[in-house]
């Protein structure tokens, strides 16, 4: 049987790109999914697509700027299957701009989905695993969290912040049986980078080829290459590692 059979699994951003591959993984071994996303018509069709299958899956929708919706997720959670085994926060927004282009309204956004609902999230679910005698959180930060790149202060300082988070909640309770890490994806064929080719004007498909050839292994990570290392961090094989971040950037650096 697989290591996820029947167990609670809370994904947020589960209707993103990466997010779907995340929820395939533990569908896979037929894990019990509490799916969280803004986009409610998304989320019901891929319940229905998870139910279809036999999954038990249920879908929380709504706005992770809110502290009562962060934190539903995981009363949602235990009162639809009695526990909180795994927490994957992955939802996140990008804020481009330099500071001068970014408004007050940008950086409390920012802050709200990328920041203070992980922290939400992670209080709640790790009181619950304390108690419980374990669990495994998976965090997205970004490579540029932990290397700033250009003209993005306010998503590198939220993804900055959420990499450190990581690490502080990993060391703390790594004596109550919860480990706590954070993975660091450079770019990822997913709405989020491919918006950004639309913006300037350029095709996505383009886009997302020339910069794979500033990858060392010759392309951009699919939503599959992040999934694997969120899988791989939540499980058992991940039981010795704990308080860190892992970079998954294909080998590039970011300039
Ligand atoms: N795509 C990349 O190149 C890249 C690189 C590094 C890190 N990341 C991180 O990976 C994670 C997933 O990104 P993605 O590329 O799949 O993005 P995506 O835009 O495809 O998916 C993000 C999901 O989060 C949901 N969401 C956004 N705001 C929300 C809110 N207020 N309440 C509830 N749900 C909300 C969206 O509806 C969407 O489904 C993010 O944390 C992102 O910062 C992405």
């Amino acid at each position: 049987m697989s290591e996820f059979h029947n167990k609670t699994v809370v994904i947020t951003g589960a209707a993103g790109g990466i997010g779907r591959a995340i929820l395939a993984k533990f569908a896979n071994e037929k894990a019990k999914l509490i799916l969280s996303d803004f986009d409610t018509k998304a989320l019901d069709e891929l319940a229905a697509d998870l139910r279809h299958n036999g999954l038990e899956t249920h879908t929380v929708a709504g706005d992770l700027r809110e502290q009562a919706y962060c934190e539903s997720l995981i009363s949602t959670a235990i009162a639809e299957t009695g526990t909180v085994d795994v927490l994957i926060n992955n939802a996140g927004i990008i804020t481009r701009g330099n500071i001068l282009e970014t408004s007050d309204d940008d950086w409390a956004r920012t802050m709200d989905i990328n920041v203070n609902a992980v922290f939400y999230t992670c209080r709640a679910a790790i009181a619950h695993m304390v108690e419980n005698g374990g669990g495994a959180i998976v965090n997205t930060s970004s490579t540029w969290g932990l290397y700033p790149g250009p003209n993005h202060p306010a998503y590198i300082m939220s993804k900055a912040a959420v990499a450190s988070l990581s690490k502080c909640l990993g060391r703390d309770h790594a004596g109550n049986g919860v480990r706590v890490n954070a993975v660091c994806p450079n770019e990822v064929n997913t709405p989020m980078i491919r918006t950004g080719f639309a913006i300037r004007g350029f095709d996505a498909d383009e886009g997302v080829a020339e910069l794979g050839k500033s990858v060392p292994l010759g392309r951009i990570a699919e939503p599959e290459d992040i999934a694997d290392v969120i899988h791989f961090l939540a499980s058992d094989a991940a039981r010795y590692v704990t308080g860190t971040t892992i970079e998954v950037n294909g080998g590039k650096p970011v300039y």
